[in-house]
């Protein structure tokens, strides 16, 4: 029994310095120390010793045990060391590598000009009014003095969502004026950017959905002298304090009078030339002083307030910002054009 238990020994012993991981150093516990282990199969043959042998054997068998654990600890020991080390080469990281730089992406150039504008209008004393998309032909028609046989009525320009008419995607931000003006009494001085549809085809000037930047200015004694002084401010903002403007005779329903005010073409500086198709001259926007009927329709006394307003192309508005050509470029999103701006 004693040769029986120093051979296990030496076996536990002998397997325990090849272990290399805490799996087999804890199978090797259960093999020799477990309940069903080597060792307690050994202790169960003490009955058949005598009482001289039974004390011998017995510290002996406690001394094995008390060795094998000790090798157990050892073992395990360095054994998690030599795990700690491995994972620790494993998951290395090398701080010095150079990163991966993300791309970062930046304003639209048709939101760079826009928030321009905004804080140009804004710095003027306007506030930013918002109307819906959705509207009601009552107010992008009706109380903006558009006559019932006007062209933009027709299914081929308008994008109607009512069978009767009554409802379409607004061709214009111009009803904005009508709802602020029926919430809202004198003085009033908003803009309100956003944006309207009409059956275009898609060209290098046209698209089916487009930005405009409605304006408005209501209060006593307004003259067009106002009207100009502000969209000149304007311009001279965007484009630089020397670039010329034009006003331009035109007839608006809602405004009388009505002009549009053209630019001096950023190409050529007023010679002519394929860009502004030999005019000198690019157009911004139309506008005009509103309509006394327009005025009367929302409850305001044209006889005592008098208006301005205007709406701006903000597609084209951003063209001459830039110098870009063709407005679908503005729509395709390829990063190759975008990233310029
Ligand atoms: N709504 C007009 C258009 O889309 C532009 C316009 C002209 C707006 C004159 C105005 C204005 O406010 O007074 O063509």
């Amino acid at each position: 029994m004693q040769e029986k238990l120093t051979a296990l020994r030496d076996a536990a012993l002998g397997e325990l310095q090849i272990a290399d991981s805490a799996k087999s150093v804890e199978e090797l516990r259960v093999k020799y120390l477990g309940k069903k282990g080597e060792l307690t199969a050994i202790l169960k043959q003490m009955g058949g010793l005598s009482a001289e042998e039974r004390p011998v054997i017995g510290a002996l068998a406690n001394t094995v045990r008390s060795e094998i654990e000790n090798a157990i600890a050892a073992r395990s020991a360095e054994v998690d060391a030599i795990e700690l080390e491995h994972r620790l080469k494993a998951e290395r990281i090398d701080v010095t590598l150079p990163g991966k730089t993300p791309r970062v992406g930046h304003k639209h150039p048709m939101s760079i000009v826009l928030d321009e504008a905004k804080d140009i209008f804004i710095s003027m004393g306007f506030t930013v009014a918002e109307g819906p998309e959705v509207e009601l032909s009552v107010y992008d028609f009706d109380k903006l003095n558009i006559p019932p046989n006007h062209t933009v009525r027709e299914w081929s320009d308008t994008f109607y969502v009512a069978e009767d008419e009554s409802v379409h995607l607004r061709c214009q931000t111009s009803p904005v004026q009508v709802r602020v003006m029926e919430k809202q009494s004198p003085p009033i001085r908003i803009i309100s950017p956003g944006r309207v549809y009409r059956k275009d085809e898609v060209d290098a000037t046209h698209s089916p959905m487009f930005h405009q930047i409605e304006g408005l200015v209501v209060d006593r004694g307004i003259t067009l002298g106002d009207l100009k002084g502000t969209l000149n401010a304007l311009v001279g903002k965007l484009y630089g304090t020397g670039t010329k403007t034009r006003f331009r005779p035109h007839h608006f329903p809602f405004t009388e009078p009505s002009c549009e005010v053209d630019v001096e073409c950023f190409v050529c500086g007023g010679k002519g030339c394929r860009v502004c198709k030999g005019e000198g001259w690019i157009e911004l926007l139309g506008s005009g002083m509103v309509h006394p009927k327009v005025l009367a329709g929302v409850g305001i006394d044209p006889d005592e307030y008098s208006g301005f307003a205007f709406g701006i192309g903000v597609e084209r508005m951003t063209m001459l910002r830039f110098g870009i050509d063709d407005m679908r470029l503005l729509f395709e999103n390829d990063t190759r054009f975008l990233s310029q701006f």
